[in-house]
């Protein structure tokens, strides 16, 4: 448990590494955080099995591949246990693939993993997560979204990589649709789709995300991304949020 008796709970996708693993880590520096961080193999996560070392309790990891419905079911199981009585305050939506494809060379099969990662695996996590944030105090949905996913402010894209994305692309329009339609199916939730801007994550490969061309290290967008979302009220909701605050158009 975290040093609080009744601490701000958060849940995590994606948090082996890259944006949700710093994310992770810097929840972790404020004692009244409880952090659920959730990821495809506990077992190989050698980052996040270190930063429990020195949690103190503060830190559980669980298994969620996003693209396993049984498995995103049973998870919510296993939270529940670890919450006891409290609710959960933060849902954190930040696993996702890409591809570094156009919209007329799509592979088709490619597309339906990217939906299932970036879009299905986010609304049936949101489902399935909905009474725990009932339970919860802050009610906050975040799904860590995409610049790329915006047809608004498509020429601000500098990069010609990101212009050019397809499958990825359409999967973060979906992912923004989705938190625009539960803001408006569910008044009393905050939601929020947010970019986390350029991140050098991982390496510049055709699997990587952000890549060391990124323009912000990990630290400073996922500050951002803490700042933004925990000062986040009801006015924000449904909105498409940059780390820094600035409201991106649709
Ligand atoms: N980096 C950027 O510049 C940038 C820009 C805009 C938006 N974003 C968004 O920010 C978020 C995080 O990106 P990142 O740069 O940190 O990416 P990353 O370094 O590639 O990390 C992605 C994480 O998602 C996990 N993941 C992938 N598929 C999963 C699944 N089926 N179930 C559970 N976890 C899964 C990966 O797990 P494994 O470690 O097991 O592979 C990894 O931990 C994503 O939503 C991305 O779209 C990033």
């Amino acid at each position: 448990m975290s040093s609080t008796a009744c601490p701000t709970t958060w849940l995590v996708t994606g948090a082996n590494r890259g944006i949700g693993f710093e994310l992770v880590k810097q929840l972790l520096e404020s004692p009244d955080n409880l952090v659920i961080a959730t990821c495809r193999n506990p077992e190989k996560s050698t980052a996040l099995s270190e930063l429990k070392k020195s949690a103190e309790g503060a830190l559980h990891i669980i298994r969620l591949d996003v693209t396993d419905f049984a498995n995103v079911r049973a998870s919510a199981k296993e939270v529940e246990t670890i919450l006891g009585d409290i609710g959960l305050d933060y849902l954190v939506n930040n696993a996702a693939i890409v591809a570094w494809d156009s919209v007329f060379d799509m592979d088709p099969e490619k597309l339906v993993d990217i939906l299932r990662t970036n879009t299905v695996g986010p609304a049936l996590i949101s489902q399935v997560y909905l009474p725990l944030l009932e339970k919860g105090r802050a009610k906050k949905i975040l799904h860590i979204s995409s610049q790329a996913g915006s047809m608004a402010s498509f020429e601000e894209l500098i990069a010609e990589e990101h212009r050019k994305l397809g499958a990825y692309a359409l999967s973060k329009a979906a992912l923004n649709m989705l938190a625009y339609k539960q803001k408006v199916a569910r008044p009393d939730l905050i939601v929020i789709a947010l970019c986390p801007g350029w991140v050098k994550t991982g390496k510049y490969s055709m699997q990587d995300m952000g890549g060391e061309k990124g323009l912000l290290q990990p630290e400073e967008s996922i500050a951002g991304i803490i700042k933004v979302t925990t000062s986040a009220t009801s006015a924000d909701s449904g909105k498409f949020l940059r780390y820094n605050g600035e409201e991106i158009p649709w």
